[in-house]
Parts: structure tokens; C-alpha cells; sequence
């Protein structure tokens, strides 16, 4: 079917298309209900549908032939080592750990928190929950002590699954310490914890943790065979940014998730069963959930689990080097390690090094992909480069070219056409539709697809609040953009406090939480703005209390070195700036976005509710000073 049609019956007989991809996978039991509302009036898809993912993954290529084809292949230029998996392997695998993880009391509906680096132990670890029916929250291994803490006492999990270290280029980072940390800050005390010993980095183990490798070993554990799940039972919790300090536990449920990924990988991405699929990002990640561990798996296909980084490991041919040694057919990752290659090698003489013939297509998101990233791309590689949008909260893509469908072309700069179940508008601020060329909020006409999240963890009124009451009927993404003339997609950036450094989702609310709660601090601004390399950094605005003479290269350091302990380094935040006043409105809400506008070299319309106009010129003077808000070359 073509692109229109499929995308037409998509909104037009939601229920009838969604029945039709659901006979795609293989259920316990097939829905009878398509979709129907839970308690909360929530659209729920296959209520009463029954399968186990773990077993769609494994156990049903195991036995349908596909037992013997690898599953996994890890790739690891941090520890010069690469480890090939079958289905076959990896089931007895993930069965064996399952089985351990039963013995220890683990049962459908427990939380299990994977705080793990790019290893495949990490990816048994979640495949292994999946098959009891127990929720894993993984936790990306950036994320410093008190993040973790955070997750953990939101998600109250039984169990935390770790590893003694993770590596990033040239430097090994214990997880232990940061472990132990995070279980002494949270008020959930979590009985459990088995630790993978990796050789770069031996964890001296506590009473009662468990060493996974030996646990193995030892293990009189029965292998574990696969739950009978609900549709609507969760999966997992992936915890994402937000406006608050607080992060959201986005829930993914089973049977939704399953179908639509399947989906996703035949009609987005073009792929079949047996196909290479690489997604270069981290299972801490949305992007690794769905499409490292969960969608290629579901499919069928092989799926590249990379531990480095585009640059650096050894060098910027590295990603090439992946794509000729494993033959990847497919590949995704975010715009940002381009830039990083780019840097390096901006004539891709380390191209040359590599037959990357095998690839097919290139897929991007994470960000807005620049259109001069872009270019370069097609030019080096000559292969349709295609910019994609979604978010954590969707599982899957919004908006991209549809490769199984239809071959239409690019355009730069655009996350091109709204995917099939995703019924997308651009709305004002008093809710109208607006027409092409008009920037407004982009939303997605509930009910959202299968796949997207129903609720957040623990909270369904924050579900409501972040993404419903603002324009009722419609789901929020939280982006500002536009359709042009030809319907395609443009997404301009976020209309909230949410930034993307290098790939990774940040608050800025929650740096600004952290920076407000040292003591020379009287107020505080921190914004994202634009970095060549890394697509946004934050800056952070100060107001000094009365009194206070620390240097500003001294507080500099202080602050920086706060949000390095309390969020991670891979927030990049690295500078602040000494102001005198912050620009506000007359109820005094600090308007951030115009600080951005004006840092970022942009136009800027004059708020009628702004309480000083004068501010605004101050603060392009302290910028400026700073060497931010120049015009760019
Ligand atoms: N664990 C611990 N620390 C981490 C980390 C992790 N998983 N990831 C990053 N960091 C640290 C880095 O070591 C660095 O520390 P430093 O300040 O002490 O040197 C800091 O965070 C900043 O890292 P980063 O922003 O990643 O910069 P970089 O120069 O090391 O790498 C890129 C730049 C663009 C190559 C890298 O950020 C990248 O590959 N980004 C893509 C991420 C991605 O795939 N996202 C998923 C979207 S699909
Ligand atoms: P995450 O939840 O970490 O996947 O981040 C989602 C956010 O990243 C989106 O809401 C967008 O702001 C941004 N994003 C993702 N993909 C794209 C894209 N292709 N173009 C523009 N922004 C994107």
C-alpha cells in the first residue's frame, strides 16, 4: 500500500488498522478489543489481548528457524573486543538470568533498575525482566548518584542490575561508588543487587550483592520460560526530562509496544527479518530501548550493540569501520556524532578506508538535523539520509519518510511526513489549526498510536498536566514547528525548558534548581543555547546575593562542578555569566526564551507583558561580553 493510503486508513479506521498490523506478531491470545479506555479514561490499546515480548523477541524466531542467526553483535572498541550472539544463545541466555533472577524473588509487576553500560549483559538484563513480566527503568550510566537516587525512589524497584564499571574514551568509570551512593541518598531501600565484574574494573561487592557471572555459574535455577502478560501490562519505565527536577517515568506498555515496533521497522525503516539494523545511541536511552534491544529483535533481524563513541575510539572512521565489518544494511544515530566525525574529518578521507556498500539508508533524529550536516551526509555518502522526529514518549517515529512505503524525497532540514497512526497538527495558543507556514505547538490528535505511553509512573495527574490539559484532545509534544506547502514536517526546537546536548535530553529547570541552591546565588536563569558541535550547551545567568565578592570564575567552577555531581558531565554545563537583572514579566516569570533568542543571534518579538524593555539590552551587553549573541560568520 502506498504512503497516503496506508496514512489515510491510519486516521480514518484507527481500530481496523491497528487490528491488521496486530496479526503481525505472535499472540498467547489475540485481542478481541482494539481499543477501549482504562479506569483513568485513557485510550488503551489491545486490552485484552495476552503475549510475553521476551518471547516475541527470542523464542518465536527460535522457533521458527532463526535460531542460528545472530541476534546481537557487540562491538566494543573501548575494550578492543566483539562478541557474536545467536537467537539461539541469546534465549538460553536471557531464560538462564530470568531463571536467577525468579530464584531471587523477582515477579511480574516488580521493578528492576538496570544502571548498566553498553554490554550485553545489559540488554539480557532487560529481556530477562520482560520474560517474568517484571518492569526494568534503565538508567543511562551518565547520570551521576543523585539521578539515580531519584529513579530509584520514584520507582521503588526490588533490584538494581549493575556492572563494576563503565568506559568512556580513555577514562574507566566506576558504577559501584555511584551505586552506593544513590541507594544511601534514596528512601527506598532496594534489597537486591547483582553486579556484572568487568575485568577493566573490579567492584569490591557488599553482603548480599551478587556477582552475575558467578551467580551463573552456580546457579541450580531452573531456566525461566515466558509470563502470560496482558497487552496492558507495563514493560518498562524509562525516566525523561521534563520542566521540573523532576523526571517523568514514562511507561511503555506490552502489546501496544510490540505491535508498533514491528510496525515501525518494516514501513519506516524498510527493513525485513535477517536484515542488519544498527541504531548507534545507548540502552539508557529511548532510541536503545526501541531500537537497539526491542524492535530489531521483534522483527527478526541482527542488531548492532556498539560501546564507543563517532569519534575518539580510535578515531572518526569508527562508525564506517562498524558498517563494513558487520555489513549494517541500516543505520540510525544522532545528528551530533556527525558533527563530531565532520570535525575530524570534513573531506571523510577515513571514509575511504571502508567498503560501507551495504548500506542502505541513513536514519537521524535526536535533534534537528542541520541542513549543512545534512548535505554532507548526502554528499559522502549517496545513500537517502533521512531525518526522523519522535521522543521518549512515543516509543516511536512522528514524523519520517516512510522507506517501506514510498521513496519520496527529503527535504532539508524537515522530519518530513507524519508516520501512519499519527494524526499530527500545528496549534495556536488558543487552540486553533493552523495552516502551512505557521509555527505553533505540535500535537498529535488523541488517541496516540499503539506504542506511545499511557500514563507516567506513579502519577497519572502528571501525565494529564504535561501533555493533555494544555490543549485538550490533543497530546502535547512539547515542540514548536510547521508543515509547509507540500506537507512536510519542520520541528523548530522546544517550547519548553527542555534542551539537547549531544544527543541527550536535559532540563534546564532542574540545572537551574541546582544552581539556585548555592549559597551566593540570589536568582538564576539557565538556558539552553546553540553549540556547532553538540546542537545546544547551557548557560546559566546569575544574580549575586548582596555581599557576595566570590570571582566569577571561581563560582564558575563551583556551580559547574555542582551539576557535574548532581546530573552528570554529559549536561555540559560549563558556563555561567554574573548579570545584574534577569529580563521578566510584570507578574515577574523570567522569560527565558528571549534570553535564548537573544543568545542565539535571533530575531525576537517585544512581549508586551515585559516589566523593564531595558533588561533586554543588558543582558545582549553581558552576553555579548561573554562572547555569546555575536552574529556568526
Ligand atoms: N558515562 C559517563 N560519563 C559520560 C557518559 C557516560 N555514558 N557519556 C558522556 N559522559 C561524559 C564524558 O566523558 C564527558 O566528560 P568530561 O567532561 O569529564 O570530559 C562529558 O560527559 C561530556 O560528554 P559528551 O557530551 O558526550 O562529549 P564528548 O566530547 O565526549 O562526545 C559526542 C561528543 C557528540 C561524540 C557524543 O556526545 C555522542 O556520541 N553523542 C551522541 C549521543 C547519542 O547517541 N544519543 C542518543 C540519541 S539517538
Ligand atoms: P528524547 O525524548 O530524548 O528522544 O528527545 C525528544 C526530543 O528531541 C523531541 O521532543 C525534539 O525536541 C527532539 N528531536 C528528536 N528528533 C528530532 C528531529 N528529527 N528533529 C528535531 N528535533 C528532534
Amino acid at each position: 500500500m502506498s504512503y497516503k493510503l496506508e496514512y489515510q486508513k491510519s486516521i480514518e479506521k484507527p481500530e481496523e488498522f491497528w487490528e491488521e498490523k496486530a496479526k503481525g506478531i505472535s499472540w498467547h491470545k489475540f485481542p478481541m478489543t482494539i481499543l477501549s479506555k482504562d479506569d483513568n479514561q485513557n485510550d488503551r490499546w489491545f486490552c485484552d489481548g495476552e503475549l510475553n515480548t521476551s518471547y516475541l523477541a527470542l523464542d518465536h524466531h527460535v522457533i521458527n528457524g532463526r535460531g542460528d542467526q545472530l541476534a546481537l553483535i557487540y562491538d566494543s572498541p573501548v575494550t578492543n573486543s566483539i562478541r557474536k550472539i545467536t537467537y539461539r544463545a541469546l534465549l538460553d541466555e536471557v531464560a538462564c538470568f530470568a531463571g536467577v533472577l525468579k530464584a531471587e524473588g523477582i515477579e511480574k509487576g516488580d521493578r528492576v533498575i538496570v544502571y548498566m553500560p553498553m554490554i550485553p549483559e545489559a540488554v539480557v538484563g532487560m529481556l530477562a525482566c520482560a520474560r517474568l513480566g517484571a518492569i526494568h527503568s534503565v538508567v543511562f550510566g551518565g547520570f551521576a548518584a543523585k539521578e539515580l537516587a531519584s529513579r530509584i525512589d520514584d520507582s521503588e524497584p526490588k533490584m538494581i542490575l549493575s556492572a563494576s564499571c563503565g568506559i568512556e574514551v580513555e577514562k574507566i568509570i566506576p558504577y559501584k561508588p555511584l551505586v552506593d551512593e544513590a541507594r544511601s541518598f534514596a528512601k527506598h531501600k532496594v534489597k537486591h543487587s547483582i553486579v556484572l565484574q568487568r575485568e577493566q574494573c573490579l567492584a569490591d561487592l557488599d553482603e548480599g550483592e551478587m556477582d552475575w557471572k558467578e551467580t551463573i555459574n552456580a546457579t541450580t535455577a531452573e531456566p525461566a520460560d515466558a509470563v502470560v502478560l496482558s497487552s496492558i501490562d507495563p514493560l518498562y519505565i524509562l525516566y525523561t526530562s521534563g520542566t521540573t527536577g523532576k523526571p517523568k517515568g514514562v511507561v511503555r506498555d506490552n502489546g501496544g509496544h510490540a505491535v508498533a515496533l514491528k510496525y515501525s521497522m518494516e514501513a519506516v525503516y524498510g527493513v525485513k527479518p535477517g536484515d542488519v539494523f544498527w541504531a548507534a545511541s545507548d540502552v539508557g536511552w529511548v532510541v536503545g530501548h526501541s531500537y537497539i534491544v526491542y524492535a530489531p529483535l521483534l522483527l527478526g533481524c541482527t542488531s548492532i550493540l556498539f560501546e564507543g563513541k563517532p569519534v575518539r575510539t580510535p578515531d572518526a572512521g569508527t562508525f564506517w569501520r562498524v558498517i563494513q565489518d558487520h555489513k549494517v544494511e541500516v543505520f540510525f544515530t544522532a545528528p551530533t556524532g556527525f558533527r563530531a566525525i565532520r570535525k575530524e574529518d570534513p573531506d571523510s578521507r577515513l571514509l575511504e578506508k571502508y567498503d560501507i556498500s551495504s548500506l542502505r539508508t541513513l536514519f537521524v533524529a535526536g535533534e534537528r538535523t542541520d541542513p549543512s550536516t545534512y548535505e554532507w551526509l548526502k554528499k559522502i555518502l549517496k545513500i537517502p539520509v533521512i531525518d526522523h522526529w519522535w521522543q521518549t514518549e512515543t516509543g516511536w517515529p512522528m514524523a519520517s519518510i516512510l522507506k517501506g512505503l514510498d521513496d519520496f524525497e527529503t527535504k532539508a532540514g524537515s522530519a518530513n511526513f507524519a508516520v501512519p497512526g499519527y494524526d499530527i497538527k500545528i496549534l495556536s495558543e488558543n487552540h486553533e489549526i493552523l495552516g502551512h507556514g505557521e509555527i505553533g505547538d505540535v500535537v498529535v490528535k488523541l488517541p496516540l498510536p499503539p506504542g506511545c505511553l499511557p500514563t507516567v509512573w506513579g502519577d497519572h495527574s502528571r501525565y494529564l498536566d504535561a501533555y493533555v490539559h494544555q490543549h485538550p484532545g490533543f497530546f502535547l509534544t512539547g515542540d514548536g514547528g510547521f508543515f509547509d506547502e507540500d506537507g512536510y514536517l519542520f520541528i523548530m526546537g522546544r517550547t519548553d525548558d527542555v534542551i539537547n546536548v549531544a544527543g541527550h535530553r536535559l532540563s534546564t529547570g532542574e540545572m537551574e534548581e541546582i544552581v539556585a541552591a548555592h549559597d551566593a546565588i540570589a536568582e538564576c536563569a539557565v538556558v539552553g543555547i546553540e553549540d556547532k558541535e553538540k546542537g545546544q550547551v547551557p548557560i546559566g545567568l546569575l544574580i549575586l546575593k548582596d555581599g557576595v565578592n566570590t570571582p566569577p570564575e571561581q563560582l564558575q567552577s563551583e556551580l559547574v562542578a555542582m551539576v557535574r555531581k548532581e546530573i552528570g558531565a554529559f549536561a555540559n554545563f560549563r558556563k555561567t555569566i554574573v548579570t545584574q537583572r534577569l529580563p521578566k514579566t510584570r507578574s515577574g516569570k523570567i522569560l527565558r526564551k528571549i534570553i535564548r533568542k537573544i543568545a542565539d543571534h535571533q530575531a525576537y518579538d517585544f512581549p508586551a507583558t515585559i516589566d523593564d524593555p531595558e533588561v533586554l539590552g543588558e543582558i545582549e551587553q553581558v552576553l555579548n561580553d561573554a562572547g555569546i549573541g555575536l552574529p556568526t560568520s
